[in-house]
């Protein structure tokens, strides 16, 4: 598989030749999107479906200018599935009706439906978009979206951009890996690993460059899991923007990269064309329970001065080392906001629930999507909507007040790592504790940062926590979850209602939003339960499984179910999960819950 990058170098002089134009002109760019299956190979190892637009995977590059207007016309032609889509980063200001996440701003749009997104972009920098239904975008449905910037202080810096993705790959379809995943036949609630990983889309990637010049590299990593190490041999990096915030230019040989996250840097050519250099991008196998023997976890491209010299393998590293992506300055020079009129303090763990399955708390609460969406639920509840009851039990809602400044504090008591992601806004990053630190416990805090990294996703590294900071400036609802798109789907989430009041005398929700709720016979107004008489009264609402009775054990239900099924079908499946026998208090409390709840767990 080699795919030549030639076509998606972008030249400056056609930059620069658009930007010309008279600045007052922002343009409207129109994208008519038929979001359907296809096939692919990407990494040559297994053909298979794949969600494509027009027919095409990969997805197109999305080149906007900075100030212009999108409208996207999407035409779900899946036949099979529901979807959204979602302009990763993007402020959304003014129409937080168009960020896509199905529960929270929107209903999922259904197959053979229509659905349409207007919005403007007035914010530069390195992004992507992508379906935020559940577990969808690692089926395909995944791009990047550059939005260039005639106000670029690193402009005069770079000849020309390269736009690079990296992302995990799989070679079975969502659904049923989701299936798998949550399950309680996966009690530990292991991952499923990716069969490999790809730069833009395939692997051996080669970028022809010329000597001496320099390259603004846009690097996003669109992925469902796995972070990345990246690397150019021989060759060092400028980071000069991270998340669509220029930064300070800050010199590095190693840069990691989480799900969803974005750096841009600068890389200068040498000035003798002899030899090609290999750039590489390395999966965080820390992520992975197992690290099958036949993973290749690297994948490869090659920036070629000539083409006829070598492309050599690249050297493997057995130790990273990876710039810390907190020491980062804004080039605003934006100072850390004043202290906090609100700390939303997560408490994440992961458990099992009474099915078996393994799913993700916040303060011992998985998120479950709403009746209604809850964007819906901010415009119909009156002066309710100010009141966090409205919005359910199972969304970890958060009702802010316009301009607060709001510090998020997460506890990670799991031993992985997690890219943490919010809508709707930059957060400055001014706490992160390294790993096993625990808990934030401000009274150790010594300083925070004068002039904190901002960014729309953060790293929390295991067992320990950060805290981010944001003026609660952007009226509108706002997710915040994980970007492990696994755990996203087991429940990693909450919801910011930002000035709801506000929000009800500003927006209006466009017929085509609606009626794909209609179509699906979802209510459109009301409370989280679809209640719009008694907007305090949940019954009704989507609630999560329920946990395990008091005194069991994950295991043992799934001992319990096993045994159950093995007495049924007459077959000894019980021994390899879970040898060891159940207590008589385990199997009585299982016998409780399986006559209550039913035995089947699936
Ligand atoms: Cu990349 Cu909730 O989004």
């Amino acid at each position: 598989m080699a795919l030549s990058l030639s076509n998606f170098l972008i030249p400056i002089a056609a930059i620069l030749s658009s930007w010309l134009m008279p600045a007052v002109g922002a343009d409207t760019v129109t994208f008519d999107w038929d979001i359907g299956w296809t096939r692919a190979n990407p990494d040559g190892m297994a053909e298979r479906p794949v969600i494509g637009i027009n027919g095409q995977w990969p997805l197109p590059l999305l080149n906007i200018t900075k100030g212009d207007r999108v409208i996207v016309n999407m035409n779900n032609k899946l036949g099979n599935e529901t979807t959204s889509m979602h302009f990763h980063g993007m402020f959304q200001n003014g129409t937080s009706d168009m960020d896509g996440p199905v529960g929270v701003t929107q209903c999922d749009v259904p197959a053979g439906s229509s659905f349409k997104l207007n919005f403007t972009i007035d914010q530069p920098g390195t992004y992507w978009y992508h379906s935020h239904s559940r577990g969808q975008y690692p089926d395909g449905l995944r791009g990047q979206l550059i939005v260039h910037d005639p106000e670029n202080p690193y402009l005069g810096q770079f000849d020309a951009e390269i736009p690079l993705t990296l992302s995990d790959w799989y070679h079975d379809e969502m659904p049923g890996l989701l299936a798998g995943f949550i399950s309680y036949k996966n009690p530990t609630g292991a991952e499923p690993i990716p069969k490999s990983a790809l730069m833009n889309d395939t692997q051996n990637l080669t970028v022809p460059v010329e000597p001496g010049k320099t390259y603004y590299f846009r690097l996003s990593n669109v992925g469902a899991f796995a972070g990345q190490y990246f690397w150019v041999e021989g060759h060092t990096m400028r980071i000069i923007e991270v998340d669509g915030v220029y930064t300070d230019p800050a010199e590095t040989d190693m840069i990691y990269i989480a799900a969803s996250q974005r750096y841009g840097f600068l890389v200068t050519m040498k000035n003798d064309s002899s030899a090609n250099f290999a750039m590489v991008g390395s999966m965080d196998t820390d992520l992975f329970d197992t690290v099958p023997a036949t993973l290749n976890t690297n994948v490869t491209g090659w920036l070629v001065y000539d083409d006829s010299a070598p492309k050599t393998a690249a050297a493997l590293l057995d130790d990273f080392t990876p710039f810390d992506d907190f020491t980062l300055r804004p080039q605003d020079g934006m100072e850390i906001l004043g202290d906090a009129d609100l700390t939303v303090t997560l408490d994440l763990s992961m458990n099992n629930l009474g099915d078996g399955a393994n799913y993700a708390f916040f303060n011992d609460i998985t998120y479950t999507q709403p009746v209604v969406p809850t964007l819906y639920s901010a415009l119909t509840t009156g002066a309710n909507a100010a009141d966090g009851t409205v919005y359910g039990e199972y969304t970890n809602s958060y009702v802010l007040e316009k301009d607060q400044i709001v510090d998020i504090v997460l506890n990670n008591a799991d031993t992985g790592k997690h890219p943490f992601h919010l809508h709707g806004h930059n957060f400055q990053a001014i706490h992160r504790g390294p790993d096993n630190e625990g808990s934030y416990n401000a009274t150790n805090e010594t300083s925070f940062p004068v002039t904190p990294m901002r960014r729309d996703v953060l790293l929390v590294r295991p067992l320990a926590n950060f805290v981010v900071r944001f003026k609660a400036d952007n009226p509108g609802v706002w997710f915040f979850h994980c970007h492990i798109d696994w755990h996203l789907a087991s429940g990693l989430a909450a919801t910011f209602v930002e000035a709801p009041l506000e929000l009800q005398k500003t927006l209006t929700i466009p017929e085509d939003h609606l009626e794909a709720c209609r179509a699906r016979g979802i209510p459109i107004a009301g409370n989280a339960a679809g209640n719009t008489v008694d907007m305090l009264d949940l019954k009704g609402q989507n609630e999560s499984v329920p946990p395990l009775p008091a005194g069991f054990t994950a295991r043992g239900i799934v001992a319990l179910v096993f045994s159950c099924i093995s007495a049924f079908l007459g077959m000894a499946v019980i021994a390899w999960y879970g040898a060891a026998p159940l207590s008589s208090a385990e199997l009585a409390s299982a016998k409780r819950f399986v006559a209550e709840h039913g035995g089947d767990t699936e």
